[in-house]
Order: structure tokens, then C-alpha cells, then sequence
């Protein structure tokens, strides 16, 4: 126990705030802030709950690095702090000013099928386009053009063009500094996804099966809501001052679903769109395929 109260003390004198060993750099609707949270039940994980878009803002670029420090939570120095900003991944400038941060990060991309990849953005931005009072319109109308051909001019199918995106980053960091997640299976089974983590990061396995469940009603897992050690530390620290009494931690372990703006409803979509885009996608694919070393399996 002794041994303990000295651990714990170290510990809390060297909470800092420390820039980030880790980014998740997209890529957007690939299930980044699914990974994020669940990789966060890891007690050497510190994230930052929110998207600081640092490497791709100019204006908060400028800011520097200290502001991008002040912005990252506090950690202790066993635990490494990881930020996502999924817009990192397609924004040409960003490979270079992090590795300007750091030549040593390490970096996660989650990508997905392409073409489901595309309908939940084309969703998120018709739902945007709806809080705005813009008319909606139809995936079909967006996705190809009159004549029925892929309209590679709109944005969201670019973002599905991940071999585009992934030439710059490895002309700017080494093979093994890139993880790539598979986001449909982290979907349907997150943990064995995990574990990949954790092994690239050369740390424990220390995120548990038990620590999320799959609830029906979503449709997705959820966390069980354990805490950390550095949690219960901070929690245990604010209940006693709140009441003394330790009994009320219970009443932190509420459970944590991702909110409402993941799983919207897909648009419908005739068959022969999708399978025009399955067409158009399948070279891009195989040749990320070949560039990462993996076959994801998406569907031509
Ligand atoms: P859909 O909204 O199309 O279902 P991002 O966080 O990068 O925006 O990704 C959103 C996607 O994360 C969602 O896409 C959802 O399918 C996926 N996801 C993966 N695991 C999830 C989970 N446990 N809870 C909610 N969404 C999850």
C-alpha cells in the first residue's frame, strides 16, 4: 500500500499536458470517434475529446505548438496523448507540419468501404444542408453526372480516393509509423481492432471484451463506462470532496453510446448507382490495397 501511495504521488507530480505520440488522421466517417473513445479505456491513453484541427487550420496553425499543448488534456508521463482531427488526412499540408511536431508520431487511419463511406457523408452533409433550410437532394444527383458517368469533381467521393491521399504521407513517414484500422469491423467487433492498437503502440493489453456491449436499440457497441486508474484517481478525488463518501463512484459508471450524428440512415440507392461506383472505386482500392499491404475486402 505504501508502494502504491508513492506510485500514485509520482504520478500526479509529473501531470502535464504533453502533445500528442499519437493522431488519428481520418479519415472522416470512417468511425474515428468510435475509436477514439474506445481506445481511451486504455489507462496510457489520454485523448483529447475534441477535434483541435491544429495541422489543417492555418489560423490555428499560427497559433504554434504551445497553443496546440495548451489545447491537449493532462497525462501522466506513462500515458501518451492522442488527438483526432479526421480532416487531417486529405489536407495537403499536414504531412509535413507533423512531422515538423514530431519525426517519431504515430499515426492511425480507420478507412472504410469506400462507397459506404460515401453515403454516410453524403448523409452528414444533406443533414447539414437541412439545418441550413437548403433543399435536399438525391445521392444520384450528387454522385454522377447527367450523363451517368462518376462526377469526380464533387468532394465527398474524393475523400473515398484513399490511395490519392496516402502517396503524400508516405512520402513523408516510414511504413511502420502508419496503422491502418478496419472500420467496418470495428463496427461489428471492436476488439480484436483494438488489440491491433494497442499492439502498435507497443502497449498492453489492457483494454477489456467487457468494457463494451453491443445494444440493440443503437445498432452499435457502447461502453460499459469503466474508468481509468486516472479516472477513478479524479473521480475518487471529486466525490470525497464533494461528500466523503467513496459508495457515490458508482454513480459515475453510467454507460457512454456515441451521440446521435453517427448511424443516421443512409440514403436509398438504385443498385446500378452503387455498382457504378463499386466500378469506378475497385482500381483506387487495389492500389491502396498494395500501397498498405492489406486487402480490406470491400465489395466491386
Ligand atoms: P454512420 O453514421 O454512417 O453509421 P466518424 O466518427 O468518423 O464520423 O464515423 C462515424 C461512423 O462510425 C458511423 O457511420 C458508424 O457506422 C461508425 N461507428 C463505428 N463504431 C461505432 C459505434 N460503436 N457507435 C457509433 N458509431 C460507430
Amino acid at each position: 500500500n505504501n508502494n502504491n501511495n508513492n506510485n500514485q504521488s509520482q504520478q500526479m507530480a509529473i501531470l502535464d499536458r504533453r502533445l500528442p505520440r499519437l493522431l488519428i488522421i481520418g479519415v472522416r466517417k470512417g468511425g474515428t470517434r468510435a475509436l477514439l473513445e474506445m481506445l481511451n479505456l486504455h489507462p496510457n491513453i489520454a485523448m483529447v475529446p475534441v477535434e483541435v484541427h491544429f495541422f489543417d487550420k492555418f489560423d490555428n496553425y499560427q497559433k504554434g505548438l504551445d497553443w496546440y499543448r495548451s489545447q491537449m488534456p493532462l497525462s501522466t508521463d506513462g500515458q501518451l496523448t492522442v488527438e483526432k482531427s479526421p480532416s487531417y488526412y486529405v489536407t495537403p499540408e499536414v504531412p509535413e507540419r507533423v512531422y515538423a511536431m514530431n519525426p517519431h508520431v504515430q499515426l492511425v487511419l480507420i478507412v472504410r468501404d469506400p462507397v459506404t463511406r460515401l453515403l454516410s457523408d453524403f448523409a452528414q452533409i444533406e443533414a447539414s444542408r437541412a439545418a441550413q433550410n437548403l433543399p435536399n437532394r438525391r445521392f444520384q444527383d450528387v454522385a454522377l453526372l447527367p450523363n451517368g458517368e462518376v462526377n469526380t469533381q464533387n468532394r465527398a467521393l474524393h475523400v473515398s480516393l484513399y490511395a490519392k491521399f496516402l502517396s503524400r504521407w508516405l512520402h513523408v513517414f516510414p511504413r511502420r509509423q502508419l496503422h491502418f484500422v478496419d472500420g467496418d469491423r470495428l463496427i461489428h467487433d471492436p476488439y480484436p481492432e483494438l488489440q491491433k492498437v494497442e499492439h502498435f503502440l507497443g502497449l498492453d493489453h489492457l483494454i477489456r471484451r467487457d468494457q463494451f456491449y453491443f445494444n440493440a436499440t443503437k445498432g452499435f457497441y457502447c461502453l460499459t463506462g469503466t474508468a481509468t486508474p486516472m479516472d477513478q484517481l479524479l473521480l475518487s478525488n471529486e466525490s470525497s470532496a464533494l461528500n466523503d463518501d467513496h459508495v457515490n463512484y458508482s454513480h459515475h459508471h453510467h454507460h457512454k453510446c456515441l451521440a446521435g450524428s453517427k448511424g443516421r440512415r443512409h440514403p436509398q440507392v438504385p443498385d446500378e448507382v452503387i455498382s457504378v461506383l463499386r466500378q469506378f472505386f475497385a482500381p483506387h482500392n487495389r492500389k491502396f490495397f498494395a500501397m498498405v499491404g492489406q486487402d480490406f475486402h470491400w465489395p466491386e
